[in-house]
């Protein structure tokens, strides 16, 4: 494996597949089972590792979000990456940058509660895309409007790189993976799993005929009283995101909780 900092050292040889998975670092068990995806279905992997500032908020953990490059190197080296791309905020920002707006998609969830959020998400990832030159890039689908923000873009602006959306990797307990998590407290650790419960239950319960106002309801109340602050538990529709009093085949239930300062986000596909 090779580590660059500069867009330059990046070469692009014809006929090589190249399969991309761009990270903030902090790897866990769900980066690393995309840059096995990745490796497997091309010649090459190209991991991107950047804690991009324009899609963190003011008040947001920019500044302490978990960094360590040496660590982070060793676990992508261990999965077979070929190159990881480590550039400064210079490299990637060298001056005020143009910024994608991806409408519609981004309106609300974790668009309303992280005003701007998309818009650095997306320009950073149309940037990253032009830099590596990807065949196809992989993403996770534990942020799941973050997948269906970045398929509009592409689509959009045509641009000319496949998108692979990949399942949520779970701990044995079924909390999903998060660089995050590492800012849960022991006894916030305890309970941060009623999260996946509530959407397996909730999920179940449409499946088997309940009115989905009522189960989602029964759940956000669940998590209140053990202690969560719920931003949104939701049934919405893909791609749009948007929400829907019915499920169907292309239904999700969001969630966004918060535990303290924490915030946990999953979903359940139907
Ligand atoms: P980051 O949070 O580092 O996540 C990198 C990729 O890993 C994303 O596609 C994310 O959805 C995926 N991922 C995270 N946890 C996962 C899990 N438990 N199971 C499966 N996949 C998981 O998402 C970002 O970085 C940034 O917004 C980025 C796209 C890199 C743009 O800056």
């Amino acid at each position: 494996m090779i580590i660059v900092n500069k867009v330059a050292a990046i070469e692009h040889p014809a006929n090589v597949t190249t399969g991309f998975v761009p990270t903030m670092g902090a790897f866990h068990e769900g980066h690393l089972q995309l840059m096995r995806r990745a490796k497997e279905e091309n010649d090459r992997c190209v991991v991107s590792l950047f804690v991009n500032p324009t899609q963190f908020g003011k008040n947001e953990d920019f500044s302490k979000y978990p960094r360590n490059l040496e660590r982070d190197a060793e676990l992508a080296e261990s999965v077979g990456v070929d190159i990881l791309f480590a550039p400064t905020p210079e490299e990637v920002y060298p001056r005020a940058s143009s910024m994608i707006h991806v409408p519609e998609v981004t309106e609300r969830w974790e668009g309303a509660h992280r005003p701007g959020h998309f818009d650095g998400v997306a320009t950073v990832v149309c940037k990253l895309f032009n830099m590596v030159q990807p065949t196809t890039s992989y993403f996770g689908l534990k942020d799941l409007q973050q997948c269906m923000v970045v398929q509009r873009m592409s689509e959009d602006l045509n641009l000319p790189y496949a998108l692979k959306f990949e399942p949520t990797v779970r701990e044995p307990d079924g909390l999903a993976m998060s660089s995050r998590n590492a800012y849960l407290t022991e006894e916030q650790r305890a309970v941060a799993p009623m999260i996946y419960r509530q959407l397996t239950r909730c999920k179940d319960a449409l499946v088997d005929g309940s009115l989905a106002a009522t189960e989602l309801s029964a759940s956000e109340a669940a998590l209140k009283n053990a202690g969560f602050a719920v931003d949104y538990f939701e049934l919405v529709e893909l791609p749009s995101m948007q929400p829907v009093p019915v499920w169907s085949s292309n239904s999700a239930i969001i969630v966004t909780a918060r535990l303290g300062t924490t915030r946990l986000l999953d979903n359940i596909l139907f």
